[in-house]
């Protein structure tokens, strides 16, 4: 099971993309976060949680959603989180989460997306965007 929550996109693009190569479901966490509900996943195995990271950790809101939420005991959780550059202290927090929930922490991987964030940063030039795009596709 692939859960994500993409605030402006890039992350769902990743989790629709490990989704097709893994054949696995996706589910979408915003609603659940919106109405601040956590989910009772009852089926075990393997998690893959996927989110931008926000001030070098992943966002406080998913996270919050994460603790909110039932698993299935000793299941695997994999997180993957896109950002513009770095994911700074995020596998920290990842790890410490997948622990309170019972999860078997399996690891956390970056995948740098051109940056999208106009209202703060500068938009990626086009030659970055030119490298990152054709790489996540191909894969
Ligand atoms: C509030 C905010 C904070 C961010 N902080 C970081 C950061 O610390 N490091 C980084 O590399 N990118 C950072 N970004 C960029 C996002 O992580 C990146 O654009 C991500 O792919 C967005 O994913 P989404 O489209 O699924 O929301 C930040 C974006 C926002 C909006």
């Amino acid at each position: 099971m692939i859960i994500y929550f993409s605030g402006t996109g890039n992350s769902r693009f990743v989790a629709e993309r490990l989704a097709a190569s893994l054949k696995d479901e996706m589910f979408n966490a915003a609603p659940a976060m919106r109405a601040k509900k956590g989910v009772h996943f009852k089926n075990g195995g393997t998690f893959i949680f996927v989110s931008p990271v926000y001030a070098a950790a992943p966002p406080l809101v998913f996270m919050d959603f994460l603790r909110h939420c039932r698993f299935p005991e000793g299941s695997r959780a994999y997180f993957v989180m896109t950002c513009a550059s770095g994911m700074g202290a995020a596998p920290d927090y990842c790890e410490k989460c997948a622990l309170e929930k019972g999860l078997i922490y399996c690891g956390t991987a970056k995948i740098d997306m051109p940056q999208n964030i106009l209202c703060i940063l500068k938009l990626a030039r086009r030659q970055t965007i030119g490298i990152r795009l054709p790489r996540l596709c191909l894969r």
